[in-house]
């Protein structure tokens, strides 16, 4: 087996073994384009000989296997698949993805893909050792994955390589229903005294001083989310934010913050606009209910704002339509959260864990 760079040539062969991946399939297709050209990253191809690819050779096809696991453990059904070799020996088998974060002290990994009859052959652990080489040829000094709650192949394969649990994610993506939310939002907001805002640049020194005392900060890792990267959440991350308006603080009668929420409107991948909440920090859980729903208010308001544009731009698909009608919410995993989330029709869930390993 031999590790190298990816070809652009080489993303059908890999996409036919990243489309089943999950219970809800995968994602490879849509990022292959995007990592393979991101700079300050590698996108890397396990590749293999074509007689090992083809253990049980019938002419000049690979049959695989009718039944495969899933990375789930569940059993999914596959029909026989016959594939036809390339004139070349040798074919991809898997694929993973490492990049040096904008902090450049930390590589990210992502996208480890191992062809299903490679599994269980260090294929992905090899993989691992090459991304880490990476990350200590570029001056990183950390490396990190996030790895679903559910697999436990991955989380084993990371574990045995020493990297460590370092915080627990929540992810929902909730269907919003028109103003009925902000109802809710400005009768707690009377009811309890308590000042939900956008912060301002005069504001900075309040929140990273609350963030340092902030038990969910710690436990986030003091990370935020960002197109499925999980970055530092720093002081001048946090100025970046209140510049762009994205920070929300809610504070008491007596001006003392008691809970930060971050937005972003960006979108990630091939999706051009995604409301999302990448960060949700506060003590209690009638101030994350406020906060939560103050950003609801602030997006309704945005995208009535922005309807009359959209309703006279006819390349906008129904798709997009419906996708504006949604939330993603990414945070520490918290029972606050969940309660919360139970008040809300949660199109899909999810729970991530945070991994980390020093270099
Ligand atoms: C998870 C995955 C990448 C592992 O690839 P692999 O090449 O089989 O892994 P390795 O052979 O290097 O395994 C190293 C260790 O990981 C753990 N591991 C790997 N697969 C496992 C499985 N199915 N069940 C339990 N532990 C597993 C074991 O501890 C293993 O060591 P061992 O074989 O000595 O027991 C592969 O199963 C895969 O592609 N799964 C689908 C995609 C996926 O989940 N990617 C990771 C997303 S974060």
């Amino acid at each position: 087996m031999k590790i190298r760079l990816a070809k652009k040539s080489d993303k059908d062969t890999i996409l036919q073994f990243c489309t089943d991946t999950f219970t809800w399939g995968d994602y490879i297709d849509r990022v292959f384009d995007i990592w393979y050209q991101e700079p300050d990253g590698e996108l890397l191809v396990a590749e293999e000989s074509n007689d090992k690819v083809d253990r049980n050779l019938n002419g000049n096809s690979v049959r695989e296997p009718n039944r495969q696991p899933n990375a789930d453990g569940n059993n999914t059904t596959i029909t026989a698949n016959l594939i036809t070799n390339t004139a070349t020996n040798v074919q991809p088998i898997a694929l993973s993805h490492v990049i040096l974060c904008p902090n450049k002290k930390r590589v990210w990994i992502e996208g480890i893909r191992v062809k299903q009859s490679f599994r269980r052959n260090k294929v992905a652990t090899t993989l691992i050792d090459e991304m880490l080489q990476f990350g200590r040829r570029m001056g990183a000094t950390e490396a990190s994955a996030i790895i679903s709650v559910n697999n436990t192949a991955s989380r084993s394969l990371f574990e045995k390589k020493g990297f460590n649990s370092v915080s627990k994610w929540g992810y929902y993506n909730i269907k919003l229903h028109g103003n009925k939310h902000s109802r809710i939002s400005v009768s707690n907001q009377s009811k309890n005294e308590l000042k939900v805002r956008i912060a301002a640049m005069d504001d900075l020194d309040n929140i990273w001083d609350y963030l340092q005392c902030s038990e969910i900060y710690r436990l986030s890792g003091k990370t935020y989310f960002e197109a499925w990267r999980w970055y530092y959440l720093n002081y001048e991350k946090i100025v970046d934010f209140i510049k762009h308006q994205n920070l929300i603080i809610i504070e008491n009668d007596n001006t003392i913050i008691e809970g930060v929420a971050i937005t972003n409107y960006t979108g990630y991948w091939d999706r051009a606009e995604v409301f999302q909440i990448v960060y949700l920090d506060s003590t209690s859980t009638s101030k994350l209910r406020d906060l939560l729903f103050y950003c609801i208010d602030l997006y309704t308001v945005s995208l009535s704002d922005n309807k009359k544009i959209y309703d006279n731009d006819n390349t906008r698909s129904h798709q997009d339509d419906d996708n504006s009608n949604q939330l993603q919410i990414i945070s520490y995993q918290t029972n606050e959260l969940l309660e919360i989330m139970n008040n809300f029709e949660v199109i899909d869930s999810a729970q991530f864990l945070l991994y980390d390993l020093s270099l």
